[in-house]
């Protein structure tokens, strides 16, 4: 078997992430949504595992991750969290759930802690959250902040395009990156940001950064596992990279069974009791 081999199968924590960015060793996070697939990601030793709220998209077919429910990110994290042994295990808060206020935010934080099983909350945004950030910490929950393209306000964006290429807006991204780091985040994911950006930011920070299509700077690096594994076609965005062609060894080896079925080969008689 090619690839990576672990060398601490200790549990890793928030404190090792921190940890990994301090002796410059990269963090390696993928999204997984349910049981099977994070069993696979977790075993391969990957650093970090997502419940991601692009489980809207890539589970169950949304155009964006607004639809996705408390109760449906707590099914799909609660799956992860069962199968997983040593990667950090990070649930999305989904839209709507701590936009309101503290009050309401804290609650649906202590929520998803309680019924899916993993150990930090990931939300979306800076100085506008930053109050209901302090008190999610303040229950004893970690968080990872998300700043750059963040799709839960994809329809103030209007466009999944690159953001902070503009100074005004790289200069909001910096400060808000350490505001969340000042609040006690552990962790920052910067998505779709101008590599010149987002390495500038990392070495500002002492708090690990994730990035994904925020070039390779950053202290760390994440995808979606259905894009990277190659199981979804149509999304192509520049920063992907396809490890695998899963579609099209599914496909082969569903069409060989439709053969094999309609020819009467499936089952014989070794398969058969
Ligand atoms: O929902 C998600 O998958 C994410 C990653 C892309 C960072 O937030």
């Amino acid at each position: 078997m090619s690839g990576y081999l672990v060398s601490d199968n200790r549990k890793v924590t928030t404190h090792r992430f921190i940890e990994m960015k301090e002796r410059g060793e990269k963090i390696s996070m993928l999204t997984s949504y349910d049981f099977t697939t994070a069993g696979i990601v977790d075993s391969a030793g990957i650093d970090g595992i997502l419940i991601g709220d692009s489980a809207s998209n890539v589970m169950v077919g949304n155009s964006t991750t607004l639809p996705i429910t408390i109760d449906q990110m707590i099914y799909h994290a609660s799956a992860v969290a069962r199968a997983v042994k040593r990667a950090l295990v990070v649930c999305d808060m989904p839209f709507g759930s701590y936009q309101v206020d503290r009050k309401e935010g804290v609650k649906n934080a202590i929520k998803i802690m309680k019924e899916s099983g993993c150990d930090a909350l990931k939300l979306e945004g800076g100085v506008e959250i930053i109050d209901t950030v302090k008190g999610i910490l303040d229950a004893g929950i970690p968080v990872m902040a998300h700043l750059g393209l963040t799709p839960q306000s994809i329809n103030k964006f209007g466009t999944y395009a690159v953001r902070a290429k503009e100074e005004a807006e790289a200069e909001k991204l910096a400060s808000d990156a350490l505001l969340l780091q000042e609040a006690g985040c552990f962790s920052v994911v910067f998505e779709k940001v101008p590599a010149s950006l987002a390495t500038k930011v990392s070495k500002e920070l002492t708090i690990p950064t994730i990035g994904i299509g925020a070039g390779n700077g950053t202290d760390g690096q994440i995808l979606v596992v259905d894009d990277m594994l190659g199981m979804t076609k149509g999304f192509s965005p520049k920063f992907l990279r396809r490890y695998a062609d899963l579609n099209t060894v599914m496909t082969d080896a569903i069409g060989n069974y439709i053969r094999d079925v309609k020819s009467s080969d499936f089952p014989n008689s070794e398969e058969s009791y």
